[in-house]
């Protein structure tokens, strides 16, 4: 009866004694199996138990099974690797950065990266990665910052980032992606910057939905052809939301709807053909709008522009054509400040060009009159021009390009002669 507690006993100390020794970070390489904490892989450097380098080729996957398990940062550049699969890397559950730069890798799958608590940065830079597919980042939590630059990345598919939250930086720039798709960003929450690459052509409806709480939300260098219906819709909590420095074509109407709370909207250095509808109402909670540098090449009709702010309005250095519509800009939202003529500028027509609307001597009561309304509608509509502009879009267009409503005197003057 004596002798199976005894041998109880023994199993326990022998397992004691394994697990010791598995856990003492220099203890000399023992069996293969028993001792795998301190192997390193053949093409590795593992400069201490906390930090591995391999990053002189020659791995075609993952030696996860080799890595000590204590690894905190690892890098893995200049391999072959294609594929990260599925918690690629559970096991390193003290892993801070992982790093795997210029490697080929084409193919990042759903939940990649689960299993890593302690991760805070995350960099896969310079490969030909081109999608980002649904759940591929799926999960990450607390990261200093995710760096997805100078990749080949054309597409983010819907829930690539499901259940990411609290990223400090989350970096796309330097990629060719083009077109934002509906909720690529879904799930995503607490993003303190998010940097997207230039050359972005379109902006699909609900782009950015189920994107909660981002500190900056930077849009720069894009060349659209439009900005439709619904583009923001679903964007919330936004410290600074800015679109700059891009041709934005034609900003259609319900652009904003369906976005709330964002502190700081800015518009800046944008080419915009026309303000279609530019509705910022009660219930998207914007505090201030800048609407700073941007060249509009036409007018906004009448009651095409709405901004209810809770704080600031700032419209600065813009340029607007100075003809007979722009009565509808200097007695509507965007000028209800007395600095207004004084800080923004003419783009056309051409002797005025880049002058301050203050200071043109030119600029009298009959050129800042309204336009006739039948030089803008060959007939009558039910709700006036802005009908015309909304459902005769391109007949107006080449009346515009034709028949330009200048307030040049001679050309004014023709103007309403023609009109009478
Ligand atoms: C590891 O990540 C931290 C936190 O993001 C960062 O400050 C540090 O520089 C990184 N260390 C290395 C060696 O990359
Ligand atoms: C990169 O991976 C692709 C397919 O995943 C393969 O066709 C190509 O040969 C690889 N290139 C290199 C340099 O390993
Ligand atoms: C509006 O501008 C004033 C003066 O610059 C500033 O004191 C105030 O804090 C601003 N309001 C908001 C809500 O930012
Ligand atoms: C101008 O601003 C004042 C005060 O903020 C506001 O009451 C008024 O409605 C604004 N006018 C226009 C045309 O937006």
């Amino acid at each position: 009866m004596s002798s199976r507690p005894a041998l109880c006993l023994t199993l326990l100390t022998a397992l004691l004694a394994l697990r010791v020794s598995a856990s003492t970070a220099n203890a000399p390489a023992g069996p293969v199996g028993a001792d795998q904490i301190n192997t390193c892989p053949a093409e590795c450097f593992c400069l201490s138990k906390s930090e591995v380098l391999c990053n002189t080729g020659g791995l075609t996957k993952i030696p996860l099974d080799e890595l000590p398990t204590t690894v905190k940062q690892l890098t893995l550049h200049k391999n072959s690797f294609s594929h990260i699969k599925t918690e690629a890397f559970a096991g390193l559950r003290l892993l801070r950065n992982l790093s795997l730069d210029h490697n080929n890798i084409t193919v990042i799958k759903a939940f990649a990266f689960r299993g890593l608590p302690r991760l805070r940065e995350l960099s896969i830079q310079h490969t030909p990665l081109a999608v980002l597919s649904a759940f591929s980042f799926a999960g990450l939590q607390n990261l200093d910052a995710v760096r997805l630059s100078h990749n080949r990345i054309h597409r983010v598919e819907g829930q690539a980032f499901a259940g990411t939250t609290n990223v400090n930086w989350l970096l796309l720039d330097r990629n060719p992606l083009k077109v934002v798709a509906s909720k690529a960003f879904s799930g995503l929450t607490n993003v303190k910057h998010l940097i997207f690459p230039s050359g972005v052509s379109r902006l699909e409806e609900d782009a950015f939905q189920g994107l909660d709480h981002v500190g900056l939300l930077r849009l720069a260098y894009m060349d659209l052809v439009s900005v439709d219906p619904f583009t923001f819709r679903g964007l919330r909590h936004v410290h600074v939301l800015t679109i700059q420095d891009s041709d934005l074509g034609l900003v259609r109407g319900k652009v904003f709807e369906g976005m709330a709370h964002v502190l700081n909207l800015i518009l800046k250095n944008n080419k915009i053909d026309a303000l279609e509808e530019f509705h910022i109402v009660p219930a998207n909670k914007v505090i201030n709008l800048r609407f700073e540098g941007n060249h509009l090449l036409q007018n906004p009709a009448p009651g095409a522009v709405q901004i209810h702010l809770a704080g600031n309005l700032t419209v600065t250095k813009n340029h607007f054509p100075c003809d007979c519509r722009l009565h509808a800009v200097l007695f509507g939202p965007l000028a209800n400040h007395s600095d207004f003529r004084a800080h923004n500028y003419c783009i056309k027509p051409l002797h005025v060009n880049a002058q301050a609307m203050a200071a043109m001597s030119s600029m009298d009561a009959a050129a800042l009159a309204r336009c006739p309304e039948h030089i803008w509608c060959e007939e009558e509509m039910p709700h006036g021009f802005s009908s015309c502009i909304t459902f005769k879009n391109n007949f107006l267009r080449s009346f515009l390009v034709h028949f330009p409503c200048t307030y040049d005197e001679n050309v004014v003057n023709s103007r309403y002669h023609y009109s009478l």
